[in-house]
């Protein structure tokens, strides 16, 4: 059932009242809502955040987005995010997302795919403070409940990092997600978390540190690094969908439950089962289920032998026999709480999918 949109005024409480908040960063390709379904099985996270929405002047909001705000069944809020520059479209797609049960409104100031920031949007409009200016002021302004902004630090440097800072203060944003690097940097940098620590000290707004938040523990280490609000997790989060519920043990001082490969073959069958679909050819799926193993696969084994043989596979047949093999032969070891050292998920070139940001060229 459809409820009204956004008219929240104060960011929702998290799933544990005064921890540091937890998010699943909003992916491409990824962030659907069988993926949400799937996360929320293992431990929601306090937010989440739609795939992005084109917008331009003959755009709609694409339908399999707006299932994952109208069919959505976790209980979590869910922000709708937005990637564009046209300020009528702009205004005019907020208001027909208010049809929609979101939390609230997101911008997309980060995408770093050529196609996206060639278009001066996304990550793109980091060299141009002053059209940053004119976007938080239309959507400020059409969005009667929250307004959030995710953002890089910058397009190939800094120079523009704290006239954005004060923008976002200046045209009231209620949430900032800050994912540590450059557009240029793309996604394998070193993560600046001292530029997230600054963010956290020059707005007023809460802000949620992003970027290789690859553990509990590390989640921990960044919101205590960085003064941050909370956590946004976007790869890892794929590799582990536990991480949310481990999050909230360690920001609690629990032991944080550890993970079997035989929970894994649990995820595994979850998320095919999940993202299977009448139209979607058996062997299709099977290269989509790759695409999100590649990372699954980096905490399995240290040599990538699991990473190896999936690769391999082409029916749901062997798929799930490289799984019984790799993961159900010892189903007690451990899955790693980090990737091994060395295990890169493959391809493992930066070159983002022509026109976004894709799992076929994003790894870890
Ligand atoms: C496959 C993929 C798709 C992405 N799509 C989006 C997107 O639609 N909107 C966005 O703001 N960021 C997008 N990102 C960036 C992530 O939200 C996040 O900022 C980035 O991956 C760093 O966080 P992580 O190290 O936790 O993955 C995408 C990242 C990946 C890997």
């Amino acid at each position: 059932m459809i409820v009204a949109g956004s008219t929240l005024t104060a960011l929702p409480a998290g799933i544990v009242p005064g921890q540091p908040l937890t998010a699943l960063a909003p992916m491409q390709d990824v962030t659907d809502l069988a993926f949400m379904g799937v996360v929320a099985h293992y431990g929601a996270p306090d937010y989440f955040f739609t795939e992005f929405l084109r917008v331009h002047s003959m755009s709609r909001p694409e339908k399999h987005i707006l299932r994952s705000i109208d069919e959505n069944a976790t209980g979590r809020p869910v922000f709708a995010q937005l990637i564009g520059e046209d300020l009528t479209h702009l205004a005019r797609t907020v208001d027909e997302l208010l049809r929609h049960p979101i939390a609230g409104i997101d911008l997309n100031l980060g995408c770093p795919a050529p196609k996206v920031y060639k278009k001066n949007v996304g990550g793109g409009l980091l060299r141009d403070p002053e059209k940053i200016a004119e976007i938080l002021a239309t959507l400020r302004a059409a969005s009667p409940g929250l307004f959030t902004v995710k953002m890089r630090i910058g397009f190939e440097d800094t120079r523009h990092f704290d006239r954005v800072l004060d923008l976002v203060n200046e045209h009231r944003v209620d949430l900032l997600s800050v994912h540590g690097r450059t557009v240029k940097e793309m996604y394998r940098s070193e993560v600046h978390y001292d530029y997230i620590a600054h963010a956290v000290s020059r707005v007023r707004c809460p802000v949620l540190a992003n970027g290789n938040v690859t553990s509990p523990a590390a989640a921990a280490r960044i919101v205590g690094d960085t003064r941050a609000a909370g956590v946004m997790i976007g790869r890892h989060a794929i590799r582990n969908p536990w991480i949310f519920r481990q999050c909230r043990e360690i920001f609690s001082g629990q032991t944080v439950t550890p993970l079997t490969l035989a929970n894994v073959r649990d995820y595994v069958e979850r998320l095919y089962r999940a993202t299977q679909r009448p139209d979607l050819e058996e062997r299709y799926h099977v290269n989509k289920m790759k695409k999100y193993l590649n990372f699954v696969g980096q905490s399995v084994d240290a040599d990538g032998a699991f990473l190896h043989a999936m690769r391999r596979t082409e029916t749901e047949r062997d798929l799930f026999s490289v799984c019984d093999q790799h993961l159900l032969a010892d189903p007690a070891r451990p899955f790693a709480p980090e990737p091994y050292p060395g295990v890169i998920a493959r391809p493992n070139c930066e070159t983002p999918h022509a026109d976004g940001c894709s799992l076929e060229t994003i790894t870890a």
